[in-house]
């Protein structure tokens, strides 16, 4: 191999190494994260959920979601004066450069439309949307999802908060309950039911009405044989007694 192959076998491993941990760089630069980290508590709390969410590994910064800017320099957040660590923090977190802070409602929606249109079309017009808007008890995103450390939730489980019967839940579409979906839940329930009554009947037991039916003569045919039976001995014991006179 030459001196200019060499070079490039090089380069091309350092931007690999370089590349692989992209998303800690931009951690370690963002003001946000440097001052909430060094503060503390509940304002570092964001930051643990977020680590290792389907959202830190794409990269997606708390300035994405919340605004603001995340370039400010901060510097040594516990050796700040007073009036210094509040003009850093106006300048992060300033309403002039977007910055939504603890969002809710029509700014939820509107926070993460940004990226997942689709998901939050899909969710507005639904019943729960709806009754999430209204302030009527419905779930937010963020009830389902979380706000940092987002997950995909586990259903029926993260329904059954809210509701008692959580039966045909698996079967449909969580973020697009609708009337039409409504009523396919009362078909698929019907049927769950119906399945569940079928598995509990004794394993000897006719299955089919058909079944059923031909079972039910049986017994009938059973029943007049003992009748006729009796009928007979009835019978024949009033001529014995006839005969005794
Ligand atoms: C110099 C420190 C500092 C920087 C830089 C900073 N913050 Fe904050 N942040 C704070 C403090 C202190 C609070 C709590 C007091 C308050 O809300 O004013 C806070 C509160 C918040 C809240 C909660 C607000 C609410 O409505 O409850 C959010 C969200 C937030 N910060 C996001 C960010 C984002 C995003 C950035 C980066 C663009 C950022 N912060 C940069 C210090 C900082
Ligand atoms: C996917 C979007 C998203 C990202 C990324 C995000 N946040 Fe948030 N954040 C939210 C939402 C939504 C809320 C409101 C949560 C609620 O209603 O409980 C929130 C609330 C907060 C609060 C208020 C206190 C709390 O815990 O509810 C703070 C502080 C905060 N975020 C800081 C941060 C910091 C720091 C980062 C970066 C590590 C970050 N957020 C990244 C969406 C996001
Ligand atoms: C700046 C863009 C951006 C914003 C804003 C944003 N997300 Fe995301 N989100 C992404 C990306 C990128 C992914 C990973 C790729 C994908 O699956 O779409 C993702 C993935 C997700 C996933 C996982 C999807 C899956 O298939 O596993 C959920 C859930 C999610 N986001 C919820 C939210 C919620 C809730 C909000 C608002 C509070 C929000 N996101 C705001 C960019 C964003
Ligand atoms: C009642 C719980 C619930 C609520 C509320 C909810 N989701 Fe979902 N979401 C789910 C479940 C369960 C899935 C996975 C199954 C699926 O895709 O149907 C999902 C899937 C997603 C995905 C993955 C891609 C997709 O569309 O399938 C994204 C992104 C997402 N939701 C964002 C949101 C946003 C944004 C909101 C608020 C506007 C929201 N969700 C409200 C339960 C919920
Ligand atoms: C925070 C509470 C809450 C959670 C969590 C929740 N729901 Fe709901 N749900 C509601 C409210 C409120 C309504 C609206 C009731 C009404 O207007 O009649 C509703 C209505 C419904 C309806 C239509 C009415 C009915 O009961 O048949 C279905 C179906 C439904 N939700 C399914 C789900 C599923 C699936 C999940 C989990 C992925 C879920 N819900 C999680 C509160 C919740």
């Amino acid at each position: 191999m030459n001196g200019q192959k060499w070079l490039w076998v090089l380069c091309c491993t350092v931007f690999l190494m370089s590349s692989a941990p992209a998303a800690h760089a931009v951690v370690a630069r963002s003001a946000c994260i440097v001052c909430h980290e060094a503060l503390g508590g509940s304002l570092a709390k964001p930051i643990t959920d977020w680590r290792d969410s389907i959202h830190f590994h794409n990269s997606i910064t708390c300035d994405r979601c919340h605004g603001g800017n995340a370039s400010v320099a901060v510097g040594n957040v516990l050796q700040l004066s007073g009036p210094q660590f509040l003009a850093i923090q106006s300048a992060a977190m300033s309403k002039a450069n977007g910055f939504v802070g603890k969002v809710s409602g029509q700014e939820l929606f509107k926070m993460c439309a940004k990226c997942h249109s689709a998901s939050v079309g899909r969710y507005k017009d639904s019943i729960m949307g709806k009754a999430y808007l209204g302030k009527k008890g419905g779930p937010s995103c963020v009830h389902c999802h979380h706000a940092h450390r987002n997950v995909i939730p586990e259903v029926p489980q993260v329904c059954s908060k809210c509701h008692k019967d959580t039966g045909g839940f698996t079967r449909i579409d969580p973020m697009n309950v609708t009337v039409a979906a409504v009523a396919r839940l009362s078909k698929i329930r019907i049927q769950l039911a119906a399945e569940k009554t079928q598995g509990a009947r004794p394993a000897l037991a006719p299955r089919f009405s058909g079944e059923m039916s031909s079972y039910k003569v049986g017994l009938l045919a059973f029943g007049a044989i003992i009748f006729l039976f009796l009928l007979g001995y009835v019978v024949y014991v009033i001529f014995e007694k006839g005969d005794e006179k």
